[in-house]
């Protein structure tokens, strides 16, 4: 099922090789956190994008506040998905925080949706 989307989501081009991509981000993960290796399930991200992000920061990636990167352009997004986890739950300047809001493993689900979008 996640192969499956990841392969939808290789019709932006960019990434050679989608599925080898995917592999090596699980990887990472498993050796950053202590449980057991966790692969972002970028539905799950979607719907919480929906909910949580998408007033400031657009359905599809381009923002409606303005100060709010573009991720279509991938503004913001060239950062590892650890500093991306930290900022997310501890908020950057008019971006609020999701501490006590969303935990770790949503926001990387969210890290994992917001990648589609670039
Ligand atoms: C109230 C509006 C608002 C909401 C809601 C919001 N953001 Fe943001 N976000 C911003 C603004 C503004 C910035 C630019 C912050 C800056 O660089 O000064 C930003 C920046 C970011 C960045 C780039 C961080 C960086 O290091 O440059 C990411 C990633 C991000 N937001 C993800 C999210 C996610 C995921 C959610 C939902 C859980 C979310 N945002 C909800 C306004 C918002």
């Amino acid at each position: 099922m996640k192969i499956q989307l990841i392969s939808m989501n290789s019709k932006t081009d960019r990434h050679s090789n989608p599925v080898l991509g995917w592999v090596a981000g699980a990887c990472m993960m498993s050796g950053s956190f202590t449980s057991a290796a966790y692969a972002a399930d970028i539905v799950n991200g979607g719907q919480l994008y929906q909910t949580y992000c998408q007033s400031c920061h657009g359905a599809q990636g381009k923002p409606f506040m303005p100060g709010a990167p573009d991720f279509t352009r991938g503004d913001g997004l060239m950062q590892a998905d650890t500093a991306l986890l930290v900022t997310i739950r501890e908020g950057k300047n008019a971006m609020p925080s999701f501490r006590g809001i969303l935990k770790d493993n949503q926001i990387l689900d969210l890290i994992g949706h917001l990648r589609t979008f670039y």
